[in-house]
């Protein structure tokens, strides 16, 4: 086969270390991938780094344009958003038979599930292992690897900028805010960061891993959601006088009455493995019948978020196809909520 055609919709944090890595790696995937991955074509309003060698690349003037585009096999939207453009752009790739590759968590854990059908619709891919928890591969190794187990508890960090932001409030005795901006600075953040703090972006990656987990239709608004925007650095300093950290966690659990998910702070045990987790990083627990594991690693940040996308790119130039969900979208099962324990 010949190259695989990438055609790259937003040259922000992620965007621009995807671009690094299908540059400077390019022998390397290709050898792995079995074929080059080729970047031809971006839309982006701006670049912001100006390091960035687009010679060769064409420029489409709308990221429905480029979805699109004759010359692409994929697509990969990296804008952000769970609206437009973002949403047009990968229904209309999807829809004109290209694969997909997204980091995009709102979008998903609001149209999954229509997206997920079109790409079935038309026998192409619907990646977004950058979706949830950054570079870790956690959506392949629930999709995949735990694929004979019955998972009965999916939990842990799921946001780099609340666990940066709680880690580094405590250690350096900073505000809220500066920490905020600090965790924007490093490009953990999103567009919007109330989507973080106030733990909208936690209750969208527990939507998505609730799905894949128990086999469910995404259920976004079944979750409970607190965040952390009303934490002092007083609140933290009295839980480790306690012997506490506060973690951002998101839990979904399968109950008796249905499944209950849900994010707030919590006191952690500062000798539990949990409590250790520092900084951006994030930690993924899931509890199979067969195997129970955590998953440790980089919740956010341009390159290791990038990893997982370019991870996707090479499993459709390699031509594995998995359906989104790990299974058809018509069986998913409708969700029971359960009642909201108090814990
Ligand atoms: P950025 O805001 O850094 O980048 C988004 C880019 O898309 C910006 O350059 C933006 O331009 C551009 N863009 C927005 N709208 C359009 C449009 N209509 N046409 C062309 N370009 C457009 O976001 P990130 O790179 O941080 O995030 C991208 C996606 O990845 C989001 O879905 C995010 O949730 C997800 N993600 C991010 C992670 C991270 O660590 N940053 C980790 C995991 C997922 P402009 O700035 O001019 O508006
Ligand atoms: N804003 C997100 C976070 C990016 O901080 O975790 C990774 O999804």
């Amino acid at each position: 086969a010949g190259s695989l055609k990438v055609g790259l919709a937003g040259l922000g944090t992620v965007g621009s270390s995807v671009v690094r890595i299908l540059q400077d790696k390019a022998a390397k995937l290709a050898a792995k991938a079995g074929r080059p991955v080729e970047l031809v074509a971006v839309c982006a309003k701006e670049v912001r780094d100006k390091n960035l060698d687009l010679a060769t690349v064409r420029w489409v003037d709308s990221p429905t344009a480029l979805a699109a585009d004759p010359e692409i096999d994929v697509l990969v939207e990296l804008m952000g958003g769970e609206g437009d453009p973002a949403k047009t752009t990968v229904e209309t790739a999807l829809k004109s038979g290209k694969h997909v590759v997204t980091a995009n968590k709102a979008l998903i854990a609001r149209h999954g599930a229509m997206l997920a059908r079109a790409a079935e619709d038309r026998n192409v891919a619907f990646n977004f292992e950058a979706a949830v928890a950054g570079g870790i591969p956690v959506i392949k190794t629930l999709r995949e690897g735990l694929v004979a187990n019955r998972i009965d508890r999916v939990w842990g960090i799921l946001n780099g900028t609340c666990n940066y932001i709680l880690t580094r409030m405590l250690d350096e005795k900073l505000s809220f805010e500066d920490c905020l901006k600090e965790a924007q600075r490093l490009g953990y953040a999103e567009a919007n960061p109330a989507f973080d703090i106030d733990g909208f972006d936690t209750a969208h990656k527990l939507a998505i891993l609730t799905s894949l987990a128990f086999g469910t239709e995404i259920d976004c608004d079944a979750v409970y959601v607190e965040g952390v925007r009303s934490i002092s650095l007083a609140d933290l300093e009295m839980a480790d006088e306690l012997g506490y950290r506060v973690k951002l966690l998101g839990v979904a659990v399968r109950t008796d009455s249905g499944i209950e998910q849900r994010v707030h702070p919590t006191m952690v045990p500062k000798e539990s493995p949990l409590a250790q987790v520092g900084g951006v990083t994030n930690a993924v627990k899931i509890d199979g019948d067969a195997v129970s594991l955590t998953l440790i690693g980089p919740g956010a940040g341009g390159p290791a978020t990038a990893s997982a996308v370019v991870s996707d790119l090479c499993d459709i130039a390699r031509g594995d196809r998995i359906a989104p969900f790990g299974r058809s979208v018509d069986r998913l099962v409708r969700p029971r909520r359960a009642p909201m324990q108090h814990h």
